[in-house]
């Protein structure tokens, strides 16, 4: 495992860690058990359906083949990973365009993307594990027939439609069965938001051209990484003491590669809709630097004391710009980004801000597995130390069951 963390800015000491590293290990114990529901992938890295890979892989040949746009309905755990780790890393091939539809009601972004999927070739693909989603419903209804009128048919619209849902329930995989759409399963026992290393996250990374082969390397790397009974649980017990034992109540995830800026909306879902339930939890922001120093950086440094903040960082980055003239004259960008690091980090911990930093050697399909994998474990340990169930959601179910009863449908 190549991440590092460094708790040293933080006001904890070795006795405080030291006290609770038996329950990290216990919570972790629990998750590999495999007697906690919806654990199923804890150990996915090292149990990947190689049949199903390899289909994933078919497809994905297929959409870069035929399709200009591959058009992704899902929303939350359905495709934020997918979106985080496609802005995240280079191609190893040119890949199809993705965008993601189901993410809101908005009309204007609709009709920008009803649009491009009338001059662009398209290959939709509706993403839900429930297959009930609202928001993912209204989008599959509504491209339909934009795809029937552009392929001629519903049989032809059908042909270029693909489903990533349950096994066997749901009404997204009542319509699959029905109509033909090829079809990928999500398995039953791993929830949303940790399913980016399943169809539901690879197949939107392979059509965009992402080697997610070395993308599962770098999970079971974490997965099978000795150092997880050491120091990588190290970040879980802090965030779990930082929350209940120094009172924080939120974590600012900084981020100075702005490739990463999509990956921190994914840690907000991540950890904000696991660990917040029962009154308990740290609220989870994201950061961008240099750009939020800017300001955020002045409530940061002066504001209300509520959070502690973990600066992440990429170590090796490329080097090639370098400022031609001026004071900072012969500085490669690479450079200016260390040294704004190196400057926040003393600038906050000398106000009082305690920081936390996780450094990454390099940004590529192998670390992003291993960032997916180090933060879902993170996150079930955390939250298994609140006492809190890291795989529900009930708030959001509320909010669900509430939308559709305005909508008069059942509850
Ligand atoms: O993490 C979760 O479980 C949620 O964010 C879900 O992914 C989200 O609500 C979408 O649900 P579904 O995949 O059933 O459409």
């Amino acid at each position: 495992m190549d991440i590092k963390v460094n708790l040293e800015g933080l006001p904890l000491t070795p006795e405080e860690i030291e006290s609770t590293r038996g329950d990290a290990a216990k919570a972790m114990d629990q998750l590999w058990s495999g007697d906690v529901p919806m654990t199923g992938w804890v150990k996915a890295p090292m149990n990947q359906d190689q049949e199903m890979l390899e289909r994933i892989l078919n497809v994905a040949d297929i959409i870069r083949d035929e399709a200009e746009l591959l058009l992704v309905i899902g929303i939350g755990g359905s495709y934020m990973g997918a979106k985080a780790a496609i802005e995240a890393l280079p191609r190893f091939e040119q890949g199809t365009e993705v965008r993601f539809l189901g993410i809101n009601f908005c009309n204007e972004y609709y009709r920008e993307i009803l649009e491009e999927v009338k001059r662009k070739n398209t290959i939709v693909c509706a993403i839900s594990k429930s297959g009930n989603t609202m928001e993912i419903r209204a989008a599959l209804e509504i491209i339909k027939p934009v795809m029937e009128e552009k392929y001629g048919s519903r049989e032809e619209a059908a042909k270029r439609i693909i489903a990533v849902t349950d096994e066997t329930s749901g009404s997204l995989r009542a319509e699959a069965d029905e109509m033909g759409y090829v079809t990928f399963p999500i398995q039953g026992d791993i929830g949303g938001r940790f399913s980016v290393l399943t169809p539901v996250g690879l197949l939107p990374m392979a059509a965009a051209g992402i080697d997610i082969r070395e993308v599962l390397r770098g999970a079971e790397a974490v997965a099978t990484s000795p150092l997880w009974d050491t120091t990588a649980a190290d970040y879980a017990i802090a965030r779990y003491l930082m929350n209940v034992e120094k009172g924080k109540a939120v974590e600012a995830v900084a981020f100075s590669h702005s490739r990463l800026a999509y990956f921190g909306e994914w840690l907000k879902q991540l950890f904000g809709e696991s660990e917040g339930k029962e009154g308990k939890g740290l609220w989870p922001a994201s950061l961008q630097y240099s750009t939020d120093l800017h300001s955020m950086g002045q409530f940061l440094q002066q504001g209300s004391p509520v959070f502690f903040e973990t600066v992440v960082t990429v170590e090796k980055t490329d080097q090639d710009i370098v400022v031609p003239a001026g004071p900072q004259k012969g500085m490669t960008l690479g450079q200016l980004n260390d040294a704004m690091v190196r400057g926040v980090i003393k600038a906050h911990m000398d106000g009082g801000v305690p920081v936390c930093e996780i450094r990454i050697p390099e940004l590529n399909a192998y670390t992003f597995g291993q960032m997916i994998y180090f933060m879902e474990m993170t996150c079930g340990i955390t939250a298994m130390m609140l006492g809190v169930n890291p795989f529900d959601q009930p708030g959001v179910e509320d909010y669900k069951r509430e939308m559709r009863k305005n909508c008069g449908l059942e509850g």
